[in-house]
């Protein structure tokens, strides 16, 4: 049987006030009696939004297997992570943008990073014709001279997933692009609403 852990988010708990994260083992003396009255209910394999509510945030137990667990530890330890929810929260998104940006017609922003030689035999013009060309799909570009040969090039995509993807492949597929790679996103608002369209300015600002 697995051990039986319940993660929760914002509940008091006496072992450290500070964390928003309150681990409650079954029986754990540290844990507040009236949360395992709460949590007592959500024990099964995995509730999510099982509709106990504080504020904005929702409690939700998760059954792992001690092995998991400290893998898991171990790897949020490295990235530096100080509690688990801030960790869980994260691999929900992520994985959530993943699933959002996979959608051809979904409208992302991102990024195409480039490495380049630019004595390479005509790479710089083809790379300047080939934005020109997808110029609805470039907000910006970053130069950067790395070395006496090699460049960086950094630019701000958006525009339809498939397109972006299409644009950055033709990008990083270049002779004398020596590595590339793209990263598509979206932001926090349009995960929240399922949106597949991100308008670029919705707040007030001089530009
Ligand atoms: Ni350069």
């Amino acid at each position: 049987m697995l051990p039986l852990l319940f993660v929760a988010v914002k509940v008091s708990c006496r072992s450290d006030s500070r964390a928003d994260l309150c681990i409650c083992h079954d029986g754990d003396a540290y844990c507040e009696p009236a949360n395992h009255a709460i949590l007592g209910f959500l024990r099964g394999e995995l509730v999510v939004d099982a509709g106990v509510r504080m504020g904005v945030l929702n409690r939700i137990g998760v059954a792992l297997d001690s092995d998991l667990l400290k893998r898991f530890d171990r790897f949020i330890a490295k990235l530096g992570y100080t509690n688990r929810s801030e960790a869980f929260r994260d691999l929900i998104r992520d994985r959530l943008v993943g699933e959002q940006t996979a959608s051809p017609d979904a409208i992302v922003v991102g990024t195409v990073t480039l490495i380049y030689d630019h004595h390479a035999h005509g790479v710089t013009e083809k790379l300047t014709e080939l934005q020109h060309e997808h110029h609805e799909l470039v907000v910006s570009t970053s130069h950067a001279h790395l070395d006496h040969d090699s460049c960086l090039e950094v630019l701000i995509v958006h525009g339809q997933s498939a397109q972006v993807e299409q644009f950055a492949g033709r990008l990083i597929g270049l002779k004398g692009v020596q590595h590339g790679r793209l990263v598509k996103t979206v932001p926090p608002h349009a995960l929240d609403t399922g949106k597949k369209t991100i308008p670029r300015h919705t707040h007030k600002h001089p530009h």
